[in-house]
């Protein structure tokens, strides 16, 4: 309405309404700055305010990411790609999604969920949205599996509640007693909803070692066989896995109680790396301090890294983990 309709209904009115279009026409144009500023979420959502936004995945984004900055694992990022790329365009899943990522210690199990929590959240593991449980640091006593399984549920429920598309990490899950494994077991499952929320855009993402001796074992045979690393297919890990890792009474109970019920999406499996991939870790973490890329100190960085079996020596023990303190000793020298 024009200022000069305003008047004549102004005008119209007994002084005691003449009040109510002025506050309602207020009100309307207040109401509608803000559904155009809803209607933006981009407007707010930024780096001032986080928000629960359902942003369609980039893929492409994701195998860059995923090919210039993990190395030595093309079974792992064949799975994360194809598993994220189809739960994130699904509007309706089924069921949350279930990651098992498997693998000796620094073989890219932290560094893959760091990648997919940034690839769902610009914050990445910042993010509010993004949930990272260490299984020694938060439910360390054994005595208080009761407190942390009513904790750990209220807490999934609360930030789900919040946002439905919520990203669970566990890290050391062979170290998680059973009990809160089966606190996680109902979040996992084929429901619609538990007690009026839906957990089906949620993401669940458990790390584990468990299974990096038997993956190493078949990369191992893959290499003595001559065979090329990267011909060793996902069935070739998968079964010797399953039959090895999860009919094992030692390799942690909740395997066999989350597998019997196909709760586990999929099972990512990480390769021992060898000293070609070290040597890649060291020119990344050269590159990040901004150092020039100098043969000579990448492979004086490899070399101090320590390698198996006995006799082969192909694989580092450590994967890439301590590359960053080594290269503080070489460089230093
Ligand atoms: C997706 O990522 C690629 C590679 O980083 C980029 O070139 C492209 O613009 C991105 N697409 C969208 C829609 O953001
Ligand atoms: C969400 O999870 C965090 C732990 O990551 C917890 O501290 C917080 O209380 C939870 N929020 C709700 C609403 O339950």
């Amino acid at each position: 309405m024009s200022p000069g309709v305003w008047l004549l209904v102004l005008l119209a009115l007994p002084p005691t309404l003449a009040v109510e279009p002025l506050s309602m026409g207020l009100a309307i144009a207040a109401a509608s700055a803000l559904t155009g500023l809803l209607s933006y979420p981009r407007f707010y959502c930024g780096s001032l305010v986080e928000c629960c936004e359902d942003r369609v995945l980039n893929a492409t984004a994701l195998q860059v990411d995923l090919e210039q900055k993990l190395f030595g694992q093309h079974l792992a990022k064949e799975v994360i790609l194809k598993a994220l790329k189809s739960f994130m365009s699904n509007q309706d899943p089924k069921k949350a999604l279930t990651l098992s990522l498997h693998g000796w210690t620094g073989t890219g199990k932290n560094f893959i969920s760091k990648i997919i929590a940034e690839h769902v959240y610009k914050q990445g593991l910042n993010s509010k949205f993004v949930h990272l449980f260490v299984s020694a640091m938060h439910f360390p006593h054994d005595d208080q599996i009761p407190k942390y399984k009513d904790q750990l549920q209220a807490w999934i429920r609360g930030n789900v509640t919040a946002c439905p598309r919520s990203v669970f990490i566990f890290d050391e899950m062979d170290k998680l007693h059973p009990g809160l494994i089966d606190a996680i077991k109902p979040f996992l499952d084929y429901y619609d909803e538990i007690d009026g929320v839906s957990y089906r855009k949620a993401i669940f993402v458990f790390l584990s070692n468990a299974g990096g001796d038997l993956i190493t074992k078949v990369a191992l045979d893959f290499w003595k066989n001559g065979k090329q690393r990267e011909e060793l297919q996902l069935k070739d890990v998968e079964s010797i896995l399953s039959v090895g890792v999860f009919n094992n009474k030692n390799s942690g109970l909740w395997h066999s109680s989350l597998i019997d019920k196909n709760l586990i999406d999929f099972f990512v499996p990480f390769l021992p790396l060898e000293y070609r991939h070290v040597k890649k870790c060291v020119t990344v973490e050269l590159q990040s301090r901004g150092f020039e890329v100098d043969e000579d100190i990448i492979t004086k960085v490899a070399d101090e890294m320590t390698y198996f079996p006995k006799e082969e020596k192909i694989y580092s023990d450590k994967g890439c983990k301590t590359v960053t303190s080594k290269v503080d000793l070489v460089i230093d020298l």
